[in-house]
């Protein structure tokens, strides 16, 4: 149990290393107008985004193995809420893969403003869901 747990947290850790600096690529690749610059961090949002994918992957197959070893916990309201969120954060990781196209293709439309504002929102996610799995509220 434990160590599934470990390897839980650790896949957590890259994919929030992801989440949280991906829309930060962003902001930087909205000022880039120079060929040289745009192929640089097209290839490093895509790769990035990769990793995230594979990170995502770890973090459910490993959350779901817990499951399997503590059954109990699917009665609780605190995993309903936390699975809601990552649920909605594999969307987020989703609407993410959109964007690393839209870039590559140079067809983003939005400001870097609005990506500064994305980048905090995978943060709110990360303070949600570790409240809810470490202290269990209901
Ligand atoms: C992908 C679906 C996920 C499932 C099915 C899942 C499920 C679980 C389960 C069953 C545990 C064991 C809880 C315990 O022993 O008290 C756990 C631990 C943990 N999970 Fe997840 N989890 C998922 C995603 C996430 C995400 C996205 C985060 C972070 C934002 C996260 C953070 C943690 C942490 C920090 C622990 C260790 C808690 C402790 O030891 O007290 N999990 N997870």
């Amino acid at each position: 149990m434990l160590w599934i747990k470990a390897l839980h947290v650790i896949f957590v850790v890259s994919w929030f290393a992801s989440l949280l600096y991906l829309p930060r690529l962003f902001v930087y690749h909205c000022d880039v107008s120079d060929e040289a610059g745009h192929a640089r961090f097209a290839t490093m949002e895509r790769k990035l985004h990769g990793i995230g994918n594979i990170a995502m992957l770890g973090t459910w197959i490993f959350g779901i193995w817990l499951l399997t070893l503590e059954p109990a916990f699917l009665h609780m309201g605190w995993l309903h809420a936390k699975l809601t969120l990552v649920l909605l954060l594999s969307g987020y990781q989703g609407w993410l893969k959109g964007n690393v196209r839209k870039f590559a293709a140079r067809q983003n439309t939005r400001s870097p403003r609005f990506w500064r504002f994305m980048n905090e929102v995978p943060a709110l996610f990360l303070v949600a869901i570790v409240i809810l799995v470490v202290v269990k509220p209901f």
